[in-house]
């Protein structure tokens, strides 16, 4: 088959993550990169022998890039606020799209994403990678088989490191991870929500913004949820799932830089944690794009779809409410 025409959309953190991925596909062909910064895209490059063949874009730019018939897939990695509108300017262009999560913090921006995919036939795949990392992967399917039993309580924990300070909130690029993790464990969309949070960093405060929450949610089906995060954890990237149900615990450990453990009269000491996310899904970032790839070429039906990104959106909107309010936040949604 013949290779696919890549174009990528900034070039930050996750970006160089799917930089690195895209060029070591060989069903992929990168051509583009667009960023608001030039030199950062040269100085990346540079890693990977100055890959001069790739074209570089500012952002104004972009239309000149949509243009280009040799593109079919698009790739973007820009902050969300603008995912909305790149997602829908290359669809309309007759590009698949991979966008990072969330798609958008507005239900009516995501709708209007998967409508101008669904009428102009293009693939678009929100990259939620947890889906796409093995441990959740297994744990979901001993789950559904009904390993654990009846499903009782469903704990996601996050604790970031490094801290990242960056203009986005808490909700926009932290907790839709958990949402998604929680929701499809629980195979639905909770019926309420109630969310305590606070800062205990001085310049996220002044932000406006919070580095701590516990969310709680309540599932028809009797299960509840518990999601907890920390901007900052200080001993390393902390990522635990637990599934509680009347057969059994499944409980997902953070992930360790080894396998080494050491021994000494003190007793024994593991390896430390995962740097950050780099690390500790390396391999779910790999395999996601392999996953969009598959899809374009018909070979399956996108996993993370419609329905996934407005049940997150659903839910967003009901904590950022619980969070201003104080109150226990009801969902009366029919979207399951
Ligand atoms: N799936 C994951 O594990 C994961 C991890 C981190 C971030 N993210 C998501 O990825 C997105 C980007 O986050 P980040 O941490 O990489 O941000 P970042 O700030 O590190 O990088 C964003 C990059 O986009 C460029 N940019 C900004 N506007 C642009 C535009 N209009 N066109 C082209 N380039 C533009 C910037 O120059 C910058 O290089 C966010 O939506 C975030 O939620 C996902």
């Amino acid at each position: 088959m013949e290779s696919i025409g890549v174009a990528l959309f900034g070039l930050g953190r996750i970006g160089k993550i799917h930089l690195k991925n895209v060029l070591l596909n060989k069903r992929l062909t990168l051509l583009w990169i667009v960023d608001e910064s030039e030199d950062n895209v040269k100085a990346e490059l540079e890693h990977y022998g100055g890959q001069k063949e790739i074209q570089i874009a500012a952002t104004r730019q972009i239309e000149n890039v949509l243009a280009d018939d040799r593109v079919s897939a698009v790739v973007i990695c820009t902050p969300t606020d603008t995912h909305a509108d790149l997602t829908i300017q290359s669809i309309k262009a007759g590009k698949h799209v991979m966008c990072e999560k969330p798609m958008s913090e507005s239900n009516e921006k995501v709708a209007e994403c998967y409508d101008t995919s669904e009428q102009c036939g293009k693939i678009l795949f929100d990259a939620f990678n947890r889906k796409f990392d093995k441990s959740y992967r297994s744990m979901y399917d001993k789950v559904r088989s009904g390993e654990v039993g009846e499903v009782q309580f469903i704990r996601s924990t996050f604790r970031d490191t490094p801290l990242w300070r960056g203009a986005e909130t808490f909700t926009q690029t932290f907790l839709c991870h958990d949402i998604d993790i929680c929701c499809w464990f629980a195979g639905e969309l909770p019926d309420s929500v109630v969310c305590v949070a606070t800062a205990h960093d001085e310049k996220i405060k002044q932000a406006g913004d919070v580095d701590s929450c516990v969310v709680t949610m309540k599932f028809p089906n009797g299960a509840i949820g518990v999601m907890d995060f920390a901007r900052y954890s200080c001993y390393g990237y902390d990522i635990r799932l637990e599934v509680f149900g009347t057969r059994g615990m499944l409980k997902m450990e953070p992930a360790l830089e080894s396998t080494v453990n050491e021994y000494r009269l003190t007793g024994k000491q593991e390896s430390p944690f995962c740097a950050s996310f780099p690390q500790r899904f390396q391999d779910a970032y790999i395999a996601e794009l392999d996953h969009f790839i598959d899809a374009i070429q018909g070979k399956v039906e996108i996993y993370v779809g419609r329905e996934v990104c407005e049940r997150i959106g659903i839910v967003l909107d009901a904590i950022k409410q619980s969070y201003k309010t104080g109150t226990v936040v009801k969902i009366t949604s029919n979207k399951q």
